[in-house]
């Protein structure tokens, strides 16, 4: 199966072209970063507008990036949840139109489901089969949860953030510490030229969920939340400004430590309690540096094998939405019916 993909849940346009769920043959990202750099975040309508322009040239570069024709693709694949509205709405209209004028099949992609496949995108990594039962943690701007992955298609969400997600943790510190954004990338540069890291500085963000907080297959010892850390991140600047670099890297060394210690613990402790064949890590965030680093030392000690995505299907793209359809995952029957879900949730499909 040759698939084409299609991805715009938030501000990255992507088109990919991929075989058999794995062979990646292009993979086009059009990122929307210098548009929304101006406003500190994501503005929604700017993103939309931008992905109505782009998009139709980001797949036709897909597609002569691949060497394939149309009537080399087998069928679409789009994103339709979760994500922001109005930027689902572009890809999913767009993969509709394709669908019919080309009478090929749709097929609906859950936006985290492919974050956990973008590590099979990687020829050295062993097959989806191979890694069962599977752990994995999605770390992006706007979601941060570990999944146990029994069987293929099959998701259980164990822990998760019980307000801010990890990135977004990243990206409100950055802001304060007018680091600029995205906020990730930046505090992993900072961080990376502290003289110091004060370990204790701020409160490890190890938040217990409260048990009224969580219900279904959640754990409550798996949740997180890092709403506090950015508060007290502010309360610290307000007592004592950073005034030169040396301190604003020291606060983003103790500060990117807090997020990436809370992480690998929760990881630990779902390691700790159940056998995985191996542990599953995507979204942007898992390019910060130190967490893979950290990760890494979590899985040694646990005896699990560590799949990390490429850094470049680290965030949103379109060959893990691809990839996810040529496992034979996603929404087949009556596609052309789905409607976007901006709060999709994981195994709703
Ligand atoms: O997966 P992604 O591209 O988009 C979403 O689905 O949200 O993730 C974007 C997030 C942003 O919050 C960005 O600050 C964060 O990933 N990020 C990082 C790093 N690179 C990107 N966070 C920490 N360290 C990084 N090196
Ligand atoms: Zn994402």
């Amino acid at each position: 199966m040759t698939i084409l993909g299609i991805e715009t849940s938030c501000d990255e346009t992507a088109a990919a072209v991929v075989r058999d769920g794995r062979d990646v043959l292009s993979s086009i990202v059009y990122s929307q970063v210098p548009l929304h750099q101006p406003y500190g975040g994501v503005v929604p309508e700017i993103a939309s507008r931008s992905h109505v322009e782009k998009l139709p040239g980001v797949i036709a570069q897909a597609l002569a990036d691949a060497h394939v024709e149309w009537a080399g693709i087998d069928a679409i694949a789009v994103t339709y949840g979760p994500g922001l509205a109005s930027s689902l709405l572009v890809g999913l209209s767009a993969a509709k139109g394709l669908s019919l004028r080309l009478k090929k099949p749709l097929i609906g992609i859950n936006h985290i489901e492919a974050h956990i496949h973008s590590v099979f995108l990687d020829p050295a990594a062993p097959s989806p089969a191979e890694t069962l039962p599977l752990l994995a943690l999605v770390v992006s701007g706007g979601h941060s949860c570990l999944v146990e992955v029994p069987q293929l298609g099959v998701y259980r969400v164990i822990g998760q953030t019980l307000d801010d997600a990890a990135g977004e943790a990243f990206d409100k510190a950055a802001q304060l510490l007018k680091l600029g954004y995205p906020g990730g990338p930046a505090i992993d540069r900072a961080a990376k030229l502290a003289l110091r890291c004060d370990g204790s500085a701020f409160p490890q963000g190890r938040v217990r969920a409260g048990h009224a907080l969580v219900s279904g297959d959640l754990r409550a010892e798996l949740c997180v939340s890092f709403s506090g850390l950015k508060t007290a991140l502010m309360y610290q600047l307000r007592q004592q400004p950073a005034t030169d670099a040396d301190a604003v890297n020291a606060l983003a060394a103790s500060y990117q430590e807090a997020i990436v210690s809370t992480l690998a613990d929760r990881c630990d402790r779902a390691l700790k309690h159940s056998r995985y064949a191996a542990l599953a890590v995507g979204g942007g965030v898992s390019l910060n540096a130190r967490l893979r680093e950290r990760l890494q030392e979590v899985a040694t000690r646990r005896h699990t094998r560590l799949l990390l995505a490429k850094p470049k299907y680290c965030g949103d793209n379109a060959a893990m939405i691809a990839g996810l359809a040529g496992i034979g995952c996603g929404v087949r029957d009556n596609a052309l019916a789905l409607d976007v879900v901006p709060s999709l949730t994981l195994g709703a499909t």
